[in-house]
C-alpha cells in the first residue's frame, strides 16, 4: 500500500488558518525577546547561566517524558459516548446500562509488547481500553481485542511480559525467550493459537471486536447476581493484515493504527462496537467442566448467548496527545455499583497492579487530571478523605474535616444498602494452588479443528514456523512443538517436519 495523504497529515495546516501567532513568553508569563539565541560572553563566548529564559526552557524540556507504559506502550486513543440501546435491569443495577442513558467515553488502543515508539503492526495482541464516565464514578473496562490471556495465574503475568520484551544482555526481542516460555507453560496454548492465526494482526484497531476477557459479576437491585462477561462486537468489518503487508507497513508506516483512527474520525466516519453480554447464573457456573473464572477460557456462545446491551461510538479526536492519551488512567478496579469483581486470580491481581503503576507513572494524583477525573461527568462529586500530595491542583477539600468519623458535616455513608458490595461466601485452605495442567488444550483444539478452515490452520503453522525458526536452541523448538501437538497430532506433526525436527514427543513439565 502507498501512503495517501490524510486528515492528521493537514493538522498544522488546519490549525494555522483558526490561530493568530501571539507574543512568546517564558513559563512565568514574561514576553521575550528572542527565542533563538542564548546570551554569550562575546559572539563566539560561553553561555551565562543568567539566561533564565533558556535555563527554565531547558530544564522543562529534560521533564518533558512520563515513564512509558511498563505494557501497552504504543497507542492512540479518541472520545465518543456510550448509550444504553437495551434494558438489562433483570441482571444490573448500574445506572450507566439504564436503557436510553449516554455516557461520555474516553478509550485507548494499544499494542502489548513494544515500546512506545514501536509499529503498530507487530503480531501481537491489541489492548481495548474504554473509560466511561458514569453518574456513579469511572467504569473502566480494560480488555485486549481477544477474550482470553496467556496466563491464569497473576503470578505468572511478569514472566510472560519479560518473555516478550527484550534479552537483558543484547537488548534485542528474543524468539529463544518467546518459545522457551510457551513451551514451559502450556497454558498459554490457546491464545498462542490466536496470536499465530489471522486474527494475531487486526488492520488498525477500527476492524477487530474487544473483550472485558475475565468474568465480573453483575449485581440487580435485588442484590441477585449472575457472572458475566463483555463482548464489544466491531460494527465496522473485521479486516486482518497479512504478515507480509504487516512488516512492509512496520518499516514505511508504523504508525498506521494510529493515523487510520485520527483520519477515521476526522473525516467523520466515526468507529463503533456494540456492547453484549453473556451471563452465567452462580449454578451454571459451579456445573462447567472447568473452572469459570481460569482467563484462558472461553463461554460458549451456543450455551451462553449474547444479548445485547448499548452501543459504543467515537466521534472526537484528542486535542492533545500527551494531556489526553499518555496520562490516560485506566484501572480494572474502578468498577461502578452493579459491577463487581470475580474471583479470577488474573483480574484479582489486575486490581492492585494498575493505579500503583499509575502512582509511579504519572504521580500520586493522577486522578486530577482532567481525563481521569470523575468529575467529567458533571453529576459526579469525588468526597473523600484524601489530601495533598505533589502536583495537587485541586481546592484540596479547601475547610472541610480531615478525618473521620466527625459532627462537622465531613462526607459520609447516606445509603449503606444502595452501595455496598455484594456479600458472598467463599471459605477455604489458603494454599498455592497448583493450576498448571487445568485442561490446557481442550478448547484451543475447538479453535483449531472447527474454528479454523483449511486456510487458517496452514496460516497459523506458516505463521508458527517463521517465528520458531528464529530459535538457535533447538530444544526450546522440540519442547514448543510437542506442547502444540497435544492440541492436535496432525498439528504437532506438521510442525516438526517443517521444522526438521524428529516428531514431537511428550514432555515432562516443571512444577
Ligand atoms: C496496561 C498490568 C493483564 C489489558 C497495563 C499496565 C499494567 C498492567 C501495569 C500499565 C498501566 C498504565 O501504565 O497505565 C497487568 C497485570 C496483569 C494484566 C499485572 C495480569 C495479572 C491484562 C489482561 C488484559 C490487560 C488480562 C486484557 C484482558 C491491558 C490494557 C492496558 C494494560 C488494554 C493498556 C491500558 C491503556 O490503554 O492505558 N497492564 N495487566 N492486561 N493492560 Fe494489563
Amino acid at each position: 500500500p502507498t501512503k495517501e495523504p490524510g486528515p492528521a497529515d493537514f493538522q498544522l495546516p488546519e490549525f494555522k488558518k483558526s490561530h493568530k501567532t501571539e507574543q512568546l513568553t517564558t513559563g512565568w508569563g514574561r514576553p521575550l525577546g528572542d527565542r533563538a539565541n542564548v546570551q554569550t560572553v562575546g559572539p563566539r563566548g560561553p553561555v551565562l547561566l543568567q539566561d533564565v529564559a533558556y535555563i527554565e526552557d531547558i530544564a522543562r524540556f529534560d521533564r518533558e517524558r512520563v515513564p512509558e507504559r511498563v505494557v501497552h506502550a504504543k497507542g492512540g486513543g479518541a472520545f465518543g459516548v456510550f448509550e444504553a440501546t437495551d434494558d438489562i435491569s433483570d441482571v444490573c443495577k448500574a445506572k450507566v446500562f439504564k436503557k436510553g442513558t449516554q455516557t461520555r467515553v474516553a478509550m485507548r488502543f494499544s499494542t502489548v509488547a513494544g515500546e512506545s515508539g514501536s509499529a503498530d503492526s507487530n503480531r501481537d495482541p491489541r489492548g481495548f481500553a474504554i473509560k466511561m464516565y458514569t453518574d456513579e464514578g469511572i467504569w473502566d473496562c480494560v480488555g485486549n481485542n481477544t477474550p482470553i490471556f496467556f496466563v491464569r495465574d497473576p503470578f505468572l503475568f511478569q514472566m510472560f511480559i519479560h518473555s516478550q520484551k527484550r534479552n537483558p544482555k543484547t537488548h534485542l526481542k528474543d524468539a529463544n525467550m518467546v518459545w522457551d516460555f510457551f513451551g514451559n507453560n502450556p497454558q498459554a496454548t490457546h491464545q498462542f493459537l490466536i496470536l499465530y492465526s489471522d486474527r494475531g494482526i487486526p488492520d488498525g484497531f477500527r476492524h477487530m471486536h474487544g473483550y472485558g476477557s475475565h468474568t465480573f459479576k453483575m449485581v440487580n437491585d435485588k442484590n441477585d447476581f449472575v457472572w458475566v462477561k463483555f463482548h464489544w462486537r466491531c460494527d465496522q468489518k473485521i479486516k486482518n493484515l497479512e504478515p507480509k503487508t504487516a512488516k512492509f507497513l512496520a518499516g514505511e508506516q508504523p504508525d498506521y493504527a494510529l493515523q487510520d483512527l485520527f483520519d477515521s474520525i476526522a473525516r467523520k466516519d466515526y468507529p463503533s462496537w456494540t456492547l453484549y453480554i453473556q451471563t452465567v447464573t452462580d449454578a451454571q457456573a459451579k456445573n462447567l467442566p472447568y473452572n469459570p473464572f481460569d482467563l484462558t477460557k472461553i463461554f460458549s456462545q451456543k450455551e451462553f448467548p449474547l444479548r445485547k446491551v448499548g452501543k459504543l461510538t467515537l466521534n472526537e479526536n484528542p486535542e492533545n496527545y500527551f494531556t489526553q492519551i499518555e496520562q490516560l488512567a485506566f484501572s480494572p478496579a474502578n468498577m461502578p455499583p452493579g459491577i463487581e469483581a470475580s474471583p479470577d486470580k488474573m483480574l484479582q491481581g489486575r486490581l492492585f497492579s494498575y493505579t500503583d503503576t499509575q502512582r509511579h507513572r504519572i504521580g500520586a494524583n493522577f486522578m486530577l487530571i482532567p481525563v481521569n477525573n470523575p468529575e467529567t461527568n458533571k453529576n459526579v462529586k469525588v468526597c473523600t478523605y484524601q489530601r495533598d500530595g505533589p502536583m495537587n491542583t485541586s481546592h484540596n477539600y479547601g475547610g472541610c474535616p480531615n478525618y473521620y468519623r466527625n459532627e462537622f458535616h465531613g462526607p459520609d455513608v447516606t445509603s449503606r444498602q444502595a452501595h455496598l458490595e455484594h456479600a458472598m461466601y467463599e471459605v477455604g485452605m489458603t494454599d498455592r494452588y497448583q493450576s498448571e495442567d487445568d485442561d490446557n488444550y481442550t478448547q484451543p483444539r475447538v479453535f483449531y479443528t472447527q474454528v479454523l478452515d483449511d486456510q487458517g490452520r496452514k496460516n497459523i503453522i506458516n505463521n508458527m514456523v517463521e517465528h520458531l525458526e528464529q530459535c538457535t536452541d533447538k530444544e526450546v523448538v522440540k519442547r514448543a512443538v510437542a506442547v502444540l501437538a497435544n492440541v492436535d497430532d496432525d498439528f504437532g506433526r506438521t510442525l516438526a517436519q517443517k521444522l526438521k525436527i524428529d516428531p514431537p514427543k511428550k514432555v515432562r513439565l516443571r512444577k
